[in-house]
């Protein structure tokens, strides 16, 4: 190390080329400073140049004894060298693995999840509901679950997907149900499965018949059911309606029946085409109906494909009901019913 590197060792301010020691003509030993302190290296060039032995600082060597005993010490300690003949390599002293780390956390997070999960197992879904604390639990958790399972028909967050036809899978996320939105309809669904049936009507109805019918329907839905039965441009498909056999299913009112999952007629919520030509469709051709124009909607039952556990549909019968949409079972009502509002509100 030469002088320059530590230019305050001799503390006096010197610029580099009064560092350089003139070496008096006839010094026999060039070792020698002859002002005393710091002795030279002892290397003349030039006849009478030489540079001062300055040694580094001690603070710069212990730092460079210490980081040198770190290496070995690491190097020991943690996995280092790889050993090619055996295809394998030191483990190192400490026993450390980067798996072994990622296993302990991991059942780290299991033992506080094992907690909630244990609790859940044996409560239904409603009791879940009406726990906060395993409310919110199910709420974190039961987003992988619906993305892993559910998000692909349903849309991310249940905000329904679309195909041609219109909803290929109904929004999750607001408050109108086919089947129900208390928390055990959803749970039902959810295990069981479901499949509307609607029976196709082109052989039963003529084609005047289903258009009339087509026209009653749209005008429930774009004037409300009120204006639409005392709108004389559409009373011959009122008739329709009346007489054949969709007050079976969709009910007098046309609001539908969620034992069937028939869809309320009045609302403006389409859930497959809403234009006239749709509407026409959907009644000619029916719902899951085996005619070949059939319109195609199937819930899958997750108890039947065995991919998810008892406590995991429970999760997701209360995951879903926590997108807002959720319908409080009579008693609890106002609380309830403000409880998922807030949610939405978020
Ligand atoms: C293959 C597509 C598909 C998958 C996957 C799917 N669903 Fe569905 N789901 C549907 C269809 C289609 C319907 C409507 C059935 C009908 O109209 O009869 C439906 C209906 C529902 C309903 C009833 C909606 C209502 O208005 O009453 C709920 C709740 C529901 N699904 C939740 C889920 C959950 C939770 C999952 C994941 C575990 C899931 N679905 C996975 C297609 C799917
Ligand atoms: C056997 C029961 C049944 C009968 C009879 C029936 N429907 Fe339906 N209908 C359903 C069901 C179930 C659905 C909902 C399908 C679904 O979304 O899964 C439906 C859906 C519809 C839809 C589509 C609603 C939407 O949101 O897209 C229309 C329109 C409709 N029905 C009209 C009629 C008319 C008009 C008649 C009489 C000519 C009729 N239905 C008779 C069961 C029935």
């Amino acid at each position: 190390m030469s002088e320059d590197q530590n230019p305050s060792r001799d503390g006096k301010g010197q610029t580099r080329a009064q560092h350089i020691h003139r070496a008096e003509s006839g010094n026999r030993n060039p070792y020698q400073n002859p002002d005393g302190g710091v002795t030279t290296t002892g290397h003349v060039w030039d006849d009478d140049l030489a540079d001062f032995n300055n040694q580094p600082p001690r603070w710069w060597m212990l730092g460079l004894t210490a980081s040198l005993i770190w290496v070995v010490v690491y190097w020991l300690f943690y996995p280092s060298v790889p050993v090619p003949s055996s295809n394998t390599y030191f483990k190192g002293l400490g026993g450390w693995s980067a798996i072994k780390e990622m296993e302990a956390e991991k059942s780290e997070v299991d033992a506080v999840r094992g907690k909630y999960e244990a609790k859940l197992k044996d409560l239904t879904p409603a009791a879940i509901l009406a726990d906060n604390d395993l409310t919110e639990y199910v709420k974190r958790s039961g987003k992988v679950l619906f993305g892993d399972n559910c998000a692909a028909c349903h849309g991310t967050n249940g905000v329904g997907t679309r195909d041609k036809e219109g909803l290929f899978a109904p929004v999750l996320n607001d408050d109108d149900w086919l089947y129900g939105g208390k928390i055990d309809d959803i749970y039902t669904t959810i295990s069981g499965g479901r499949q509307g049936m609607m029976v196709a009507h082109k052989d039963s109805l003529s084609a005047q018949q289903i258009d009339d019918a087509a026209k009653y329907v749209k005008a429930m839905s774009d004037e409300g059911k009120n204006k639409a039965d005392a709108d004389s441009a559409v009373t011959a498909g009122k008739k329709v309606f009346m007489e054949s056999d969709c007050t079976a299913c969709h009910g007098a009112d046309a609001k539908g029946m969620q034992a069937m999952g028939s869809a309320n007629l009045t609302d403006k919520i389409w859930r497959f085409d809403g234009s006239l030509e749709g509407i026409k469709q959907t009644i000619a051709y029916g719902v899951n109906s085996g005619d070949p124009k059939t319109r195609v909607a199937i819930m899958p039952s997750f108890t039947e494909a065995g991919k998810l556990s008892d406590a995991d549909i429970k999760k997701l019968a209360v995951y879903v009901y926590k997108f807002g949409g959720g319908q409080a079972d009579a008693p609890a009502a106002p609380a309830q019913a403000a409880a998922a509002s807030a949610v939405t509100a978020k």
